[in-house]
């Protein structure tokens, strides 16, 4: 992280908040023992934190002796205050607190801000509500504000979980941050559990580069790193159009990261598809049934006697099919028909239904099934919290438009796509919402080629057929399925 800033001055204002015992800045000092002009170091770091307080001071003591020991000068501050709402006032830049004169702003920031979800009533959110959707998280709050203390071209290198890159919690949030900061740099762990694994949090992580001189956009490209784990090793870079990044549709913005060429082709080729769900008049929404509330009226078994209908689970989707009598775990296989569970039920149409979790073992993101009408023998049907149907959004939809819909979202090519686009095992409505798709003609077309020649099995047969209607490059094709083996 301390190797991404640039040093091009003799002074420079380094700001580190949420700094713990201050590892990150004693990386950027010893980068600065490295180079060779004496440098002017002013460090001011943040943490609530008073029990690491001491081993922060130890920390910053020990940079300062060894920086000016080799000529350079060091002063630094320790601030024993909420980083949030001591210096809220950068982030609104007025009222009577604002003054620009007098405010220091920073050459550098970095940091590894704490995580979790502070009440949205809190009083950092409420100063913040700007950047904020939904339910907040305060590593983004430390983001937008570290931002906004940023001195004109001042850059800032974060590490962060990747869950601000997509979704609609942090909608808000992405705005923002890529209306007043250009991204240059993005560097992705391949590992989910190996870096915050004892906060349990199962995550991509990435580390961001940013400047805030949105005029600097020299670089229209941006650097992608991965690596397999902490150590650094096997470090892949990929330079990468911004405008692959950076996507706009439906009136939102996502950062998305590919981290190989091959993800890059898969995007160019995706992203020339024409339609979104909603274009195509289609809906997607999430069962109605939570089983634990509506436990009474939940049957261990679908019995002839009792008036009871399935209810569908993510563990009776069988690639495309659907095995509604497929038992789990003691889970209960059907809900009663009365007029309580009415609102919970859904009429029997023809529906696709999409799996809202992968577990992280699971190789796939994206898994799809077909309900299909005439192949149903119930009227109404109760679908499980974890799973999301796609409907349409007037009328029902058809056999083939079913079809189509679910082997797309099927194939290696789309799931490949979103994981680009998403770093959390967990399938959002919105970023399938977002989810470029096919003419409405080629999605039948596909849909008619699956239905009669009954590929309802993931893998290659499907991922040709679909490619084929679409005029994706058969060598795409044969490389994901390859595992990107000959990329
Ligand atoms: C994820 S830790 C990172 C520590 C250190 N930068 C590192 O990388 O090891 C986040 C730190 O932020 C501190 N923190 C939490 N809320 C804070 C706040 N509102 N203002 C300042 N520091 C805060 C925590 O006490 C914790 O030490």
């Amino acid at each position: 992280m301390a190797n991404l800033f640039e040093i091009r001055y003799d002074t420079i204002c380094i700001l580190d908040p949420g700094a713990g015992t201050g590892v990150l800045t004693a990386a950027f000092c010893e980068r600065v023992l490295n180079i060779n002009k004496k440098v002017n170091l002013i460090i001011d770091v943040y943490e609530t934190d008073s029990d690491v307080l001491p081993f922060l001071e130890m920390v910053l003591e020990s940079c300062k002796i060894e920086l000016e020991r080799k000529g350079h000068a060091v002063e630094y501050n320790i601030y024993n205050q909420d980083f949030i709402l001591h210096n809220v006032m950068y982030f609104k830049k007025s009222g009577l607190l604002w003054d620009a004169e007098n405010r220091v702003m920073y050459d550098f920031i970095i940091s590894n801000p704490p995580y979790y979800k502070p009440n949205k009533d809190s009083p950092q959110s409420v100063a913040m509500a700007e950047v904020i959707s939904g339910q907040p998280n305060i590593y983004i709050l430390f983001m937008a504000l570290s931002a906004s203390m940023a001195k004109p071209g001042g850059e800032m290198v974060f590490i962060t979980p990747r869950s601000f890159c997509s979704g609609l919690y942090y909608k808000k949030f992405r705005k923002w941050l890529l209306h007043n900061v250009q991204i240059t740099d993005i560097h992705i762990f391949e590992s989910r559990t190996e870096i915050f694994d004892k906060d349990e949090i199962l995550q991509e992580n990435i580390i961001i580069k940013a400047s805030n001189d949105i005029r600097k956009s020299g670089r229209e490209k941006l650097t992608i790193s991965t690596s397999k784990n902490r150590d650094f090793n096997e470090l892949k870079r990929l330079e990468v159009p911004r405008s692959d990044i950076i996507c706009n549709k439906n009136g939102e913005s996502f950062i998305r990261i590919p981290t190989s060429r091959l993800d890059v082709n898969v995007l160019h080729a995706i992203d020339k598809l024409p339609n979104t769900l909603k274009d195509m008049g289609f809906g997607i929404s999430t069962g109605h049934v939570v089983p634990f509330r509506a436990k009474q009226y939940l049957l261990p078994e679908l019995t002839e006697t009792s008036n009871s209908v399935p209810l569908l689970w993510m563990h009776n989707m069988q690639d495309m099919a659907i095995a509604w009598h497929l038992k789990r775990n003691k889970k209960e296989s059907a809900i009663q028909v009365c007029s309580k569970t009415t609102p919970l039920l859904l009429p029997v149409n023809n529906y696709v239904l999409l799996k809202r979790f992968s577990s992280k073992e699971q190789k796939r993101r994206l898994h799809a099934s077909v309900l299909l009408e005439a192949k149903f023998p119930y009227k109404t049907v109760g679908i499980e919290n974890h799973v999301n149907y796609i409907h349409k959004s007037h009328g029902n939809l058809s056999v083939h438009e079913t079809c189509g819909i679910a082997a797309i979202l099927n194939t290696t090519i789309v799931d490949n796509l979103f994981r680009s686009l998403n770093g959390n095992t967990q399938v959002n409505a919105t970023d399938i919402r977002s989810l470029p798709l096919p003419t409405i003609e080629d999605v039948r077309k596909i849909g008619k080629l699956v239905y009669e020649s009954k590929t309802y099995k993931n893998g290659s047969d499907l991922d040709n057929i679909v490619a084929a209607v679409i005029g994706i490059d058969a060598k795409i094709v044969e490389n994901l399925n390859n595992g990107g083996t000959n990329q």
